[in-house]
């Protein structure tokens, strides 16, 4: 279901493409002075179980880079979130599971604060971001990698082109670091070969290569992905989820990723989530949820 019909004024798909150029000398992102120091007895315990800190409870430990508190949203009579809580680890690979309308992408979307919560609290990198906003927020949200859907790339450009705008608009390199940056990235995707290409000319799956490379491009700590293999054949399937691999393991990037792609999920995930109805109902590795006794995940899973 397209979810481009609606003229929410928060809906601000997009604003990661018109946030502004950073500033050459500009600061970079720096944790929080509130973040509690390790000997504080009444320091939340370490996320390794995953266990959500309560509302009200401040920041959560240093370890855990996203941490998203009971929210909920709704729109108009459409109760889309109801107390979705999880948090992520720093390095880690998380998966969001469930049926179409879950409220998936809505949750996700909390992390870059393209939606703001009607309650609760989400927590990126030490911050509430849902109170940030201005460079904060800009600053925020460069160092957080957007895999959209539809891939993000404009038709009438070639993929150096759009590399190029998107490095010119969000970055202070010069053009021979810009260069030399596309190269590098497109290398990394093996994908170099396809610059002077148009998105048209893309099979699918170099089109997702592509996505990813963009997404990787400004060198984010988070990457987000929303569905990255779906509509991909095997072989492309296990190529872009081995590129997810290779971004938690050699560049230490956390993600989440939404998926109900079953192979994807078994080569990146780490912790996986199943939302339904806008909470989260389990959450565990792979294959602990995989063996859950919640009839709706064992539905979901063909168990
Ligand atoms: N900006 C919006 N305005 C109104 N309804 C929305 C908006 N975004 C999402 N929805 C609705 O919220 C529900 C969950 O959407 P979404 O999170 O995109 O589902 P999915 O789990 O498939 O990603 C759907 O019913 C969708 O139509
Ligand atoms: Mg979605």
């Amino acid at each position: 279901m397209p979810e481009a019909e609606t003229t929410e004024p928060e809906r601000r798909d997009e604003a990661q493409e018109t946030a502004p150029a950073a500033e050459p000398d500009e600061a970079p992102y720096a944790p929080p002075s509130s973040s509690k120091p390790e000997d504080d007895a009444t320091a939340p315990a370490r996320s390794t179980s995953g266990e959500v800190q309560p509302i009200g409870s401040g920041p959560p430990p240093e370890d855990t880079i996203i941490e998203l508190r009971d929210l909920h949203k709704s729109f108009g009579d459409l109760d889309v979130l109801n107390g979705a809580s999880l948090s992520v680890e720093r390095g880690t690979s998380a998966v969001v599971m469930g049926g179409s309308g879950a409220g998936k992408s809505v949750l996700l979307k909390h992390v870059v604060k393209l939606l703001t919560p009607d309650a609760g609290e989400p927590w990126v990198k030490g911050q509430r971001v849902d109170e940030m906003t201005g460079e904060e927020l800009d600053d925020l949200r460069l160092s957080i990698g957007y895999l959209f859907q539809g891939g993000a790339l404009f038709d009438s450009m070639s993929v150096e082109e759009n590399m190029n705008f998107f490095l010119k608009r969000h970055s202070a390199l010069s053009k021979g670091e810009r260069q030399d940056r596309i190269e590098e990235t497109l290398s990394w995707v093996n994908l170099v070969d396809t610059a002077p290409k148009y998105p048209a000319e893309l099979s699918g799956g170099q089109q997702k290569r592509i996505g990813l490379a963009r997404a990787i491009i400004l060198q984010p700590e988070i990457l987000l992905y929303d569905e990255p293999t779906t509509g991909l054949d095997p072989v492309s399937v296990r190529t872009v989820s081995d590129l997810i691999v290779r971004l938690r393991d050699e560049r230490g990037i956390t993600s989440v990723a939404i998926t109900h792609d079953l192979l994807c999920a078994e080569i990146i995930t780490d912790r996986a989530h199943f939302i339904y109805e806008g909470e989260i109902l389990e959450s565990g590795t792979l294959k602990e949820l995989k063996h859950s006794d919640h009839p709706t995940i064992r539905n979901f899973f063909g168990n």
